[in-house]
C-alpha cells in the first residue's frame, strides 16, 4: 500500500473501525508513523501503539487537519457532518465511513474494485458504503458482465461489531448475565440480542423498510450506476460478534448458470469463491472474521425464477466493510493522483 510519506489523521481511532484501520495500517503500511490520532475529549490524553510508536489520542477540533494529507473519519454521524467538511477546506481527502455524505451528488461512493473511477470527481470529501452494500456490489458488479441485473432480494444476518465496541461488549456481557439467570437489559440493541436475532437495524421509515434496508438499496443503485435498479433488503442483527452475511437473490435480463456465475466471481479481485456443497464448504463468519475478501458460496439458479441466482455472501465488516475499504480507497487515490481537498 502506497501510503508512505503521507500525513494521516484518524478521526474515531479508539472505536472499532479505528482499532481496525490501526492494525491494517501496521500490516500494510510497516514503519509508517505520520499519524495523527483523534477522538472525542473522553479519549484524549489515552496512548496508543501503533508501528512500534506510541501517540497520544487527542481530541478532534476543527482545527485538527492542518497538515495532514488524508483524514479517515470513523466516528458518528454526527462528528463526520462536523469535521469532514472542514478537514476537506484545510486541504486533506476526506475518507468518511458514516453515513453522512454517502448520497450527497458531489460525495463519490466507492468500493475501488467496482467503482474506483469515481475517485476521478471527489471534491474533497469520499464515503465508504455500509457494511453489508459492499460485500452485495463485490458479488453483484462481475456478474454483470453474463447479464445486466433486474433486480436484487438481499436479507442480511448482521453481526454486532456493525453497531460498534458498545453493541461488542453489550453480546457479551448479556450472554454471561442470561446464562447466569439474570436480565436482559438492552440498551446498545433495540431488542435482546443474546440467544435472539432482531429484524431492526436503526429506525423505521414509513415505507416499512428500516433505515439500514434503505441504504442498502439506495447505496447499491449509486455504486452500480444503476439509479432504476430494484433492490429490496431485510436487515437482521444476529449474535455474532464480527462478518455480516448476505442472502442475496439475482434476478438478471437473461439466465446465467451457476457455473459461469463462479467463473465470473473468481476473476473478482478481492473475491473469493468458497463453494463445494459436496464438502459443506461455504462462507462462514467464524472464517471470514480477521480476512480480507469477500467470501461467496452456496451460489444455485434460484428455483422461483428461470433467470434467477441464489448466493451467499458473508465478509468481515470491520475490514473490507469498513477499514480496508477506506485504506484502498486512499491507495487508489493516490494511484490516480486524486488526493486533494476541496478544491472550489
Ligand atoms: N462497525 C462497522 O462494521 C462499520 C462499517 C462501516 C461503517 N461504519 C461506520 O463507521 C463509524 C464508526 O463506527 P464504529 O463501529 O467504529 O463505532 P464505535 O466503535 O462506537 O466508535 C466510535 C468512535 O467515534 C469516536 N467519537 C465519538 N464522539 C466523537 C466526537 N465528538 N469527536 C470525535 N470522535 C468521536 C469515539 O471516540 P471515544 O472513544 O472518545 O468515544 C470512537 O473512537 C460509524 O459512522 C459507522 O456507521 C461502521
Amino acid at each position: 500500500m502506497d501510503l508512505q510519506g503521507l500525513n494521516l489523521a484518524i478521526v474515531g481511532a479508539t472505536g472499532a473501525v479505528g482499532q481496525e484501520t490501526l492494525r491494517l495500517i501496521e500490516a500494510r503500511c510497516p514503519g509508517h508513523t505520520n499519524l495523527k490520532l483523534l477522538a472525542s475529549k473522553r479519549s484524549a490524553g489515552r496512548t496508543l501503539d501503533v508501528n512500534g510508536k506510541t501517540f497520544t489520542v487527542a481530541e478532534t477540533t476543527d482545527d485538527s487537519f492542518d497538515d495532514v494529507d488524508i483524514v479517515f473519519i470513523s466516528a458518528r454521524t454526527e462528528d463526520s457532518r462536523r469535521f469532514g467538511p472542514a478537514a476537506a477546506a484545510a486541504g486533506a481527502m476526506v475518507i468518511d465511513d458514516s453515513s453522512a455524505f454517502r448520497m450527497a451528488p458531489s460525495v463519490p461512493l466507492v468500493v475501488p474494485e467496482v467503482n474506483g473511477a469515481d475517485l476521478d470527481w471527489h471534491d474533497g470529501i469520499v464515503s465508504i458504503p455500509n457494511c453489508s452494500t459492499t460485500p452485495l456490489v463485490m458479488a453483484a458488479h462481475p456478474l454483470r458482465q453474463a447479464s445486466p441485473i433486474r433486480r436484487i432480494v438481499a436479507d442480511t444476518y448482521q453481526s454486532v461489531s456493525g453497531a460498534g465496541g458498545a453493541a461488542m461488549n453489550e453480546l457479551r456481557d448479556q450472554t454471561r448475565t442470561i446464562m447466569h439467570g439474570g436480565p436482559a437489559e438492552p440498551e446498545a440493541q433495540p431488542q435482546q440480542i443474546a440467544f435472539n436475532v432482531i429484524p431492526q437495524i436503526d429506525s423505521f421509515n414509513e415505507s416499512g423498510y428500516t433505515r439500514e434496508e434503505q441504504k442498502m438499496i439506495e447505496e447499491s443503485r449509486k455504486i452500480l450506476h444503476e439509479p432504476g435498479l430494484a433492490v429490496s433488503a431485510t436487515c437482521v442483527r444476529v449474535p455474532v460478534f464480527v462478518s455480516h452475511c448476505v442472502a442475496a437473490h439475482l434476478e438478471f435480463d437473461a439466465p446465467v448458470s451457476a457455473g459461469e456465475a463462479r467463473e465470473l466471481l473468481s476473476q473478482m479481485p478481492g473475491l473469493v469463491v468458497h463453494d463445494d456443497p459436496t464438502a459443506s464448504a461455504y462462507p462462514m463468519p467464524v472464517d471470514a472474521a480477521g480476512r480480507d475478501a469477500v467470501f461467496v458460496g452456496r451460489i444455485r439458479k434460484d428455483a422461483s425464477h428461470p433467470n434467477g441466482l441464489a448466493m451467499w455472501i458473508v465478509t468481515d465488516n470491520l475490514v473490507k466493510g469498513a477499514a480496508l475499504n477506506a485504506l484502498q480507497i486512499a491507495d487508489a487515490a493516490v494511484a490516480r493522483g486524486a488526493v486533494h481537498g476541496k478544491q472550489s
